[in-house]
């Protein structure tokens, strides 16, 4: 689609599609508001939009995530108009540029330190004029996403991982760990927060590791903290050995959402090690225990690995002690997936994949019981929610993130839900949905 220099960019239309983590999710609706702003016409595909260009963000968490993206980008392919383009980025691009410039059908693959930059470097190819690629990191230059009846925002405030967990191929995508200027982020943060967003969730790969000219993540959380409007923060994945003291006085702060996503991966501490985690199960219970009694609320979540190389049926029984002991409110659960290049990569891969799948599916049930639990021991109490709209429909989000379909009518103008905190009666817990009502609209 090579265009002509008078073309009309408003008539060019661009889809984003997304793959993997909250973050990468965060960026690509990034970009597509980049794209908005360049005056490109941004469609849906999910809505039947058939786009010239088509970005495929991907990640590669796993191999499932490589295959999912590479089925993203294999129907891209075959959906291409005559002159459309395929452009392929994020996480598996960042790894495995070589296997896509070879790809026939893929028109440009960029790397993640340059993705912010995409809308110019559609331009630049569609003009024919040169991009620099030599740029510096652009890993904080996202335009905010925005979209209509919304009522939270993320916050990018670090990028990269300088921790080496042997299974993970993270830190190759994402690079060393790096943090945004923090009197950026509070400027941002006092932006959105002036035009009505009233949750702030502060993210990054691995956002326990915050530090910009000695300013940790609790240092930023109080700088925040002290900004006017009424907000409150959410905090996306932190890991267990970034929970320190700082870190439990400051979520004791009642505008702090009690919500904590502390990846635990295996409840064995032979298989931690092996992990090259530096915890033990233990540590990570009376870390739970010491959150539980500055916030006793808290919705603790948390990722498990199934399956590691040489985890025996007594190794896998700690993982599901742990998991009651800690009572988590929700986990994500993945089959160790071998990744190229990374440390376990050199141990034999010797849980067989059915094994993996039951143990999966174990901790699956385990966890759905677990959930369900959390959210029943909330029938009939009050909690704080911020609202979005989907589809027609109105959900809270509570701040120990339980999500309530707001049963009765629509008791404020839309405006009002989607820019107020307002307290909400869980009436209803079932297994697949909690409903409740607005107090006070009752
Ligand atoms: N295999 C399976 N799961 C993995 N994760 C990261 N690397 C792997 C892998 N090689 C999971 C971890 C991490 C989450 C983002 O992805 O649980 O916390
Ligand atoms: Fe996937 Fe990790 Fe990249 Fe997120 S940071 S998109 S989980 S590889």
């Amino acid at each position: 689609m090579r265009a002509k220099k008078n073309v009309n960019k408003k008539g060019i239309s661009v889809a984003v599609i997304n793959h993997g983590c909250k973050l990468n999710q965060f960026e690509g609706e990034a970009l597509e508001n980049g794209f908005r702003m360049a005056g490109f016409n941004v469609v849906n595909k999910k809505d039947g939009g058939k786009p010239d260009i088509t970005i495929v963000n991907t990640c590669t968490v796993t191999n499932k995530s490589d295959r999912k993206s590479r089925n993203s980008i294999n129907r891209a392919i075959t959906a291409k108009k005559r002159q459309g383009l395929v452009i392929v980025t994020g996480c598996y691009a960042e790894t495995n540029s070589e296997e896509f410039d070879k790809k026939d059908g893929v028109d440009l693959v960029i790397g993640n330190k340059i993705k912010a930059a995409l809308p110019s470097i559609v331009l630049s190819y569609l003009y024919h004029l040169p991009f620099n690629e030599n740029v510096n990191d652009l890993s904080f230059q996202f335009d905010s996403p925005q979209k209509p009846n919304r009522s939270r925002v993320f916050v990018k405030v670090q990028d990269g991982c300088s921790m080496r967990c042997s299974y993970c191929k993270v830190p190759f995508a994402r690079g060393k760990s790096r943090s945004r200027n923090y009197e950026d982020i509070v400027d941002y943060v006092k932006t959105v927060v002036r035009n009505g967003y009233k949750e702030i969730i502060l993210t990054g790969v691995n956002l326990g590791d915050y530090l910009y000219n000695n300013v940790n993540l609790p240092r930023l959380i109080d700088l925040l903290l002290g900004c006017e409007r009424p907000f409150r923060i959410r905090l996306s994945s932190i890991e267990p050995f970034n929970f320190d003291d700082n870190l439990h006085d400051v979520i004791g702060n009642t505008r702090v959402a009690p919500h904590f996503h502390i990846p635990l991966q295996s409840g064995s501490d032979r298989i931690l090690k092996l992990m090259n985690r530096p915890y033990s199960a233990q540590s990570y219970l009376d870390m739970v225990r010491r959150i539980r009694e500055e916030r006793p609320e808290s919705h603790i979540a948390t990722d498990i690995i199934v399956g590691f190389p040489t985890e025996s049926k007594k190794d896998f029984l700690e993982t599901i002690e742990v998991m009651r002991s800690a009572c988590f409110a929700s986990a994500h659960v993945f089959k160790y997936s071998v990744r190229k290049g990374t440390k376990a990569a050199d141990l034999k891969d010797d849980v067989p994949y059915d094994e993996k799948v039951t143990r999966s599916n174990n901790v699956i049930a385990l966890r759905d019981e677990l959930n369900h639990q959390y959210r029943k021991s909330y029938l009939g109490k009050i909690r704080e929610a911020v609202f979005e709209e989907h589809g027609g429909s109105w959900t809270g989000i509570t701040d120990n993130y339980i999500r309530v379909k707001i049963v009765k009518g629509q008791p404020l103008s839309l405006e009002d839900l989607s820019k107020n905190i307002l307290p909400v009666k869980i009436n209803e817990v079932s297994r697949e949905v909690n409903t409740g009502v607005i107090i006070g609209e009752d």
